[in-house]
């Protein structure tokens, strides 16, 4: 684990398969915690964590995204073997991870505008601030010597996430992290280079 902050945050890389190791509590609460240090638009905090270890919750998941999903590809018009192997990744990633937790996003408590375009951006500042929570959380799961990665699905499936979850209503998923011990190592990245991404204003 480097020590210089610079090379801490990074040695952080996505990782998408773990030890068949249970993660421990008071570890995963630690981790959660630091996530909720992040900023957030007028310090509102609309992240939310759910989080799951035991392998009923996971297999309820997994199932009503695989059904979810499978529409998606069907409408898509993928061959029923693609779709079927696809579907069958997609579950055994969800219950073959130690520690599943969704991240959701609750406006509640945002501020609210008469016009669309203010509410388009107080909208913008909370799925940027509950995203401020996804990588602090990943990065305080990497100061645990654990692994993680960041995915997509429930923002495509927010209904069924929520159902198969029993979350509150208010509680919007943003998206699923993985956690557990890396089981394996990650690819070369090519980053960018600063020449491309960064205009020095003169
Ligand atoms: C918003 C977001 C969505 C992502 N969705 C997925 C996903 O659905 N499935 C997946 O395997 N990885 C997903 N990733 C992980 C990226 O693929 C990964 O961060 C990227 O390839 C860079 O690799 P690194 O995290 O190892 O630096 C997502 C990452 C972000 C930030």
């Amino acid at each position: 684990m480097p020590t210089n902050l610079h090379e801490f945050l990074r040695s952080r890389r996505s990782i998408r398969r773990f030890k068949p190791i249970a993660v421990n509590t008071d570890i995963l609460t630690r981790i959660i915690e630091t996530a909720t240090h992040a900023p957030s638009a007028h310090n509102c905090q609309p992240w939310r964590f759910a989080v799951l270890t035991k392998p009923e919750p996971k297999l309820r998941l997994s199932e009503l995204l695989a059904a979810d999903f499978r529409r998606d590809l069907a409408a898509d018009g993928l061959a029923e073997a693609e779709i079927e192997s696809r579907l069958i990744r997609s579950k055994s990633r969800i219950n073959a991870a130690p520690v599943v937790i969704i991240l959701c996003m609750d406006t509640s408590e945002m501020d609210i505008y008469p016009d669309k375009k203010r509410r388009h951006a107080e909208q913008m500042m909370a799925v940027q601030s509950a995203a401020q929570a996804g990588l602090q959380l990943q990065l305080a799961a990497h100061a645990e010597g654990l692994s993680s990665v960041w995915t997509c699905g429930p923002l495509f499936t927010p209904d069924s996430v929520k159902s198969a979850l029993s979350l509150a209503d208010s509680w919007q998923p943003q998206a699923m992290f993985f956690l557990g011990y890396a089981d394996e190592s990650p690819k070369e990245k090519t980053l960018k280079p600063l020449t491309e991404i960064v205009q020095w204003i003169a």
